[in-house]
């Protein structure tokens, strides 16, 4: 049990940093809570037009997932290393130091993957930049590769890793429901556009 709460711990505190809160405020870009959809994630932090930017917030929001499923794995096993991987996605969409409002876990997914299943993330990527060349949605490319992977992980018999994915897709499909709204809708914003 102690191993489990340091799990959830290092998990969350890792998952909890808003690194695209951090960088556009590093940069001098004010806070990009207050551009585009509102979110702390890459998508909207690309929306303040610096592709770097962006790309290095996918990047860290991805490790720290990653690294907290390494870091707990190594020294704890691999059931620990999932929960951490699990904790650090709940510590992105709920950091207690910014009001609980974080982002919406898609780059988190994508990093717990990277530390729970690293072959996945392969999947993940070529579905999504499938998704994004034909849709240009970023919104509707994460939601449908959170569909496939979960499903992927089923038919390759890794059914505790599958389980735990399915949860985050749910939750995070939950908190893609203003982008799901807008995707029904037409009013979605698409990748490059600054609305
Ligand atoms: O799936 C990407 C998602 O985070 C969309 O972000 O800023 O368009 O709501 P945003």
């Amino acid at each position: 049990l102690p191993l489990a709460l340091a799990a959830v711990a290092v998990g969350y505190l890792l998952g909890s940093i808003p690194f695209g809160l951090i960088l556009t405020r590093a940069a001098g870009l004010g806070d990009v809570r207050s551009i585009g959809s509102g979110n702390i994630g890459a998508t909207n932090v690309l929306r303040t037009g610096n592709k770097k930017l962006a790309a290095a917030t996918l990047l860290l929001d991805a490790l720290k997932a990653a690294a907290a499923a390494w870091i707990m794995a190594y020294f704890a096993g691999e059931e620990a290393g999932i929960i951490a991987g699990f904790f650090a996605f709940i510590g992105h969409l709920f950091p207690v130091w910014i009001g609980f409002k974080g982002g919406k876990g898609v780059a988190t997914y994508i990093g717990t993957l990277l530390g729970v299943a690293p072959l996945m993330v392969l999947l993940f990527a070529v579905v999504w930049l499938g998704t994004a060349f034909i849709s240009r949605y970023s919104s509707l490319s994460a939601l449908i590769a959170m569909i496939v992977i979960p499903v992927a992980l089923w038919i390759l018999g890794d059914e505790k890793v599958a389980a735990i994915m399915a949860i985050m897709t749910v939750i995070s499909y939950w908190k893609h429901k203003a982008n799901i709204t807008r995707l029904i809708s037409g009013t979605e914003s698409k990748i490059g556009a600054k609305g």
